[in-house]
């Protein structure tokens, strides 16, 4: 897990945020890109609580590394009250922020490593703002190869960056449940493209975000390659509420997600087991 960079001086008060631009980049999924004055540095893996007045607020995590002066960039599933409200809204027009909270990757432990993405459904999200962060300094890593699960090809997102990516040097695996018409790729689960992968488990450092049902599997796939629990990195989706460690929503044993999290060595989640479900 990565230190919290300096952020907000106060970091409960929510900040205005004006929707710059807004793609639709599936049926469910839209990219929105903000400008807000209000905030500082945050890490890919780091989460804002993105609220609007009347609706609430919801954890979304960063899609794309923080850089001065650039739009923040947050991928929002449709997925009820709020997400629905925020999907009906047009540039130009505000929500709020705050944070950004939890504890994000750190990129400093991976360097020198051969690194393995993988990741499913809503996980892309995350996932990107740490691929984009990595690519950045391509030379710093070993092999890099990313494994990208979906139900059905039409809910593959980000699929307009693959090839910019394949040329900065990610190897890129996709896999689908159901193929549809015109699809050519891989079908089964992404469980399946692990097993046809050479590792260096010595060398290699694992990245897992997706859902909960997804980790089980992965997990015992990659310790039966051989990769240590301390190169295993999860990050955690639990229901929350404060996002500040205050009302213990996130709370999985004694650890708040929120605070804690959302990024975990599988090594720190030993006794957890709740944290699979
Ligand atoms: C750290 C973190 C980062 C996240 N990052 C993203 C992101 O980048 N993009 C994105 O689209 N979503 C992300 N989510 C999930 C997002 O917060 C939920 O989809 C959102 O809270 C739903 O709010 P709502 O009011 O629209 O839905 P609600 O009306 O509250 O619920 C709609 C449905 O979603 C389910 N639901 C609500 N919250 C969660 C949750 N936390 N986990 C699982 N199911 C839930 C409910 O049970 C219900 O079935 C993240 C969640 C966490 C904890
Ligand atoms: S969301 Fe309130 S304690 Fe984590």
């Amino acid at each position: 897990m990565a230190k919290k960079p300096e952020t907000v001086s106060t970091p409960y008060l929510p900040v205005p945020a004006t929707i710059e631009r807004v793609e639709s980049i599936s049926a469910a999924e839209k990219l929105f890109y903000l400008s807000c004055g209000g905030v500082t540095p945050y890490l890919p893996g780091q989460f804002f609580m993105v609220g609007l007045p009347g609706y609430g607020e919801a954890p979304i995590s960063v899609c794309a590394p923080f850089k001065k002066g650039a739009a923040i960039e947050l991928c929002i599933r449709r997925a009820g009250n709020l997400t629905g409200a925020l999907h009906r809204l047009v540039a130009g027009e505000r929500l709020w922020l705050r944070g950004a909270y939890g504890h994000g990757f750190d990129t400093a432990l991976m360097k020198g490593r051969g690194l393995l993405f993988i990741t499913g459904g809503i996980g892309i999200a995350p996932m990107r703002s740490l691929l984009l962060e990595i690519l950045e300094k391509r030379d710093e890593y070993r092999e890099l190869r990313l494994l990208y699960g979906a139900k059905r090809p039409d809910e593959l997102i980000f699929t307009d960056d693959f090839a910019r990516w394949k040329r900065d040097g990610l190897n890129v695996n996709v896999t689908v449940d159901e193929p549809q018409a015109g699809y050519r790729g891989a079908v089964g689960l992404v469980t399946d493209l692990i097993g046809r992968l050479k590792v260096e488990p010595k060398s290699t450092t694992a990245v897992v975000i997706g859902p909960p049902v997804m980790y089980r599997f992965v997990v015992a796939r990659l310790k039966r390659m051989g990769l240590s629990e301390e190169e295993i990195y999860l990050s955690l989706e639990r229901r929350m509420k404060c996002g500040v460690g205050k009302c213990g929503h996130c709370q999985i044993n004694s650890s708040y997600v929120c605070q804690d999290g959302p990024v975990y060595s599988l090594d720190s989640l030993a006794g957890m087991g709740e944290a699979f479900k």
